[in-house]
């Protein structure tokens, strides 16, 4: 039987990260710090497989959706080592500043208060919060990086926070769809939100599994 694109994409994905735990033992940003040879090869095999399924768009159509209130987040697969989504962006839409807490395998590192002054925040109105605590810490802006169609971008949290957002000039009407991979699956991410001096810890929802839908929040 021939193999659908993101069935071949999830296979050459899961055959580099198998790999490497092999070789490794683990999969986390902090591999990129400790063995840079070792996370070049991975680097380069995960780029080349989601380059070639990107080429064929149409193949991520199933698990497409938008909804007009915030971005949306599209659950294509996910095992014990990786996970792939789709999230779509309508123009505008945007995340909040977070990282991918104990996505990397550092442990809990939840949302808690520091220092003396810290303490419990009011949580916001959105499913999956678990925590939040005041105050937020000062955060001040690295850099800024621009991708349109084919183009690829890599962060962790070992380099530094970030957000991503739809432009709101942008020149596709419908907005962005992404394809995100991320190794190990995020199970909690911090959210850091300046304007309301808190930091909340959250499980990440999705809006559709495997090009169903699940949550209408
Ligand atoms: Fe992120």
């Amino acid at each position: 039987m021939v193999k659908t694109v993101v069935e071949s994409l999830v296979q050459g994905l899961g055959q580099a990260f198998n790999e490497l735990k092999v070789e490794r033992g683990e999969i986390g940003w902090y591999h990129q710090r400790k063995d840079g040879e070792s996370f070049a090869r991975l680097d380069a095999a995960v780029r080349s497989a989601l380059l070639e399924a990107v080429e064929t768009p149409d193949a991520f159509d199933k698990f497409t959706f938008f909804k007009d209130e915030h971005y949306v987040r599209n659950l294509v697969y996910q095992d014990d080592n990786f996970e792939l989504l789709v999230l779509c962006w309508a123009p505008g839409q945007g995340s909040r500043i977070h990282n991918h807490g104990d996505s990397h395998g550092l442990g809990d590192r939840g949302a808690r208060p520091r220092g003396g002054d810290a303490g419990p925040a009011a949580p916001p109105a959105i499913p999956g919060v678990l925590a939040a605590v005041s105050p937020c810490p000062p955060l001040q802006k690295l850099g800024k990086g621009v991708a349109g169609p084919g183009a690829q971008l890599y962060i962790n949290d070992g380099q530094a926070l970030h957000a991503v957002r739809c432009a709101d000039d942008t020149d596709y009407p419908h907005g962005a769809v992404t394809l995100h991979l991320y190794a190990p699956p995020t199970r909690r991410v911090l959210l850091y939100e300046p304007e309301q001096d808190r930091v909340v810890t959250r499980v990440p929802g999705h809006y559709s599994r495997d090009g169903k839908v699940v949550q209408q929040g």
